[in-house]
């Protein structure tokens, strides 16, 4: 029981031993760069820019929400470069788990753990919230309609179209494309990664249509006032507005990071690692910016408040453009199906990579001989994300999301500087540009951030990493392969310090 002193909490993989895991992984090396930023584009595009600008302009920065999307946007950037140093140093499955593992230690990982289950499992409940809003739409559109109980979340009172009110029981479409995902993970990542790039084209081409033909209807007395007046309620218009919307729309860019989850999938990981995250970063910032733009231009930000703001603004054109709000709405689920199966894809790594640490039970690493997925936990992925789709509110698990994102940000960023001060030796196919400031411009910003966001959001987030850190004491510390000395593939035993290795690239 050596290894589970205090000290413990501390013990870090060496990096020649996750690059060894590198190596001995059974998952399948098919993802090239472009198959990389395609799988970032897959992520990043969702509910975050077809639901929740709506009512991030609606209810709290107005046409000042194009702000919000650069605040977030370049938030976003400084992790991105962050993320893209510790992804060119350390290829490995499992992303800022890992990099945690690597740098922080055990304890940190398992917290990093906790934080991408919101970000990655409940970020994909979320967008799955998000495809329920665009598909009952669109069913509407055909003369379809889904009984409304079964379309929201639990106890949520809904107004019928006749005027009558009933509580909702289950959010049906919302769980159904998690189920339908999950199962599309299990057959493969090759098939699911030719699926994700032809609907991460299809979402950029109706992204660029709504823009293009939006600019023709645009009213410049829409966006004024440009920041409307605060009311006095907190983060309610004004910069508080602004800012408060920034944490809504962060959401927008969650999943550039995803293509760190698939290094152990990556032909050349070091050089297209890099590549893939901050590639895939300035497309969808460059994207957002206009649609933004365009949406409050088209539509008084008032009116904004709804589950399909993209396809209010197009219907908004006039009666000969009812095609193209069909083609919005189509595109727009193609769009967040996509990001659903990155998201979910995510996730079965990373709970791939901790079992394979032993800090989740083993079945969560078992590959399916014929797939070579790891099968077992996709089916738990899927329930858990078909269960929170089905009973959660899209604002409280959007938020919570948020909330677990900043903080693994800012983690990342503190690995950064970890292990620069530790290996700076350690060959890095990129490197952040002036350091130390951004790590640490980064690390300030992601806190300011998750500060803005709603006390109840912070409540639960707080009560969930106290879960997480009871779980800790009482599995994951008893299990850890890294401990009990456990080679996790063939390899000599990890050694619970990071080994200094001779520099291969000598530098300061
Ligand atoms: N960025 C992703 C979205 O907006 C999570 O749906």
């Amino acid at each position: 029981m050596a290894g589970r002193g205090l000290g413990q909490l501390f013990a870090r993989k060496s990096v020649e031993q996750i690059q060894s895991e590198y190596g001995a992984s059974e998952l399948k090396k098919t993802l090239g760069p472009v198959n990389l930023v395609l799988l970032g584009i897959g992520c990043i595009i969702g509910a975050g820019i077809f639901v929740r600008t709506g009512s991030a302009a609606a209810l709290h920065a107005g046409p000042a929400v194009i702000l919000s999307f650069i605040i977030a946007g370049a938030i976003c950037a400084l992790a991105g470069l962050c993320y893209a140093e510790l992804a060119s140093a350390l290829p490995v499955s499992g992303s800022a788990y890992t990099y945690s593992y690597t740098t922080l230690g055990e304890f940190a990982a398992w917290i990093m753990g906790g934080l991408l289950l919101l970000e990655y499992g409940l970020a994909a409940s979320t967008v799955a919230v998000g495809w329920g809003e665009y598909f009952v739409s669109l069913l509407h559109d055909m003369g379809i309609i889904i009984p409304p109980e079964l379309t929201a979340p639990a106890g949520k009172l809904i107004t019928t179209e006749s005027g009558a009110q009933i509580t909702a029981i289950f959010n049906l479409p919302a769980a159904g494309i998690s189920v339908v995902m999950a199962l599309l993970l299990i057959v493969g990542v090759s098939e699911s990664a030719t699926v994700n790039n032809v609907i991460v084209f299809i979402k950029v081409a109706v992204i660029i249509a709504f823009c293009v033909v939006g600019a023709f209807f645009v009213n410049p007395a829409n966006w004024q006032p440009f920041i409307p007046e605060p009311t006095g309620v907190e983060g309610e218009f004004g910069w508080g507005g602004v800012m408060r919307a920034a944490t809504i729309v962060f959401f927008a860019y969650i999943g550039f990071e995803a293509v760190s989850t698939a290094g152990q999938e990556a032909k050349n990981p070091k050089r297209d690692m890099p590549i893939g995250i901050i590639g895939s970063l300035v497309v969808c910032t460059v994207l957002y910016m206009a649609t933004s733009l365009v949406l409050t231009g088209v539509v008084p930000y008032q009116q904004l408040n709804s589950g399909a703001p993209v396809a209010d603004a197009v219907n908004s054109f006039g009666p000969g453009w009812t095609w193209f709000a069909v083609m919005i709405k189509v595109g727009a689920l193609a769009g967040l199906t996509s990001v659903i199966l990155v998201l979910m894809y995510g996730q079965t790594r990373i709970f791939y990579t901790m079992a394979r640490d032993g800090l989740l039970p083993t079945p969560f690493s078992k590959i399916h001989s014929k797939f070579k997925t790891p099968w077992v936990n996709t089916i738990v992925t899927g329930v858990i994300v078909a269960v929170a789709a089905g009973v959660f509110d899209i604002n409280t698990i959007g938020d919570l999301t948020s909330v677990g994102t900043l903080a693994a940000f800012a983690i990342v960023c503190v690995s950064v500087i970890w292990l620069r001060q530790t290996r700076p030796n350690l060959e890095r196919g990129f490197k952040v540009p002036l350091y130390p400031v951004i790590p640490i411009v980064g690390i300030l910003s992601c806190l300011y951030l998750m500060f803005q966001t709603p006390e109840n959001v912070r409540m639960f987030f707080l009560w969930f990493m106290i879960g997480a850190i009871v779980l800790y004491f009482v599995y994951g510390m008893w299990n850890s392969k890294l401990a009990k000395g456990v080679v996790v593939h063939g390899h000599e035993p990890p050694p619970h310090e990071l080994e200094i290795p001779k520099p291969q690239n000598p530098e300061g």
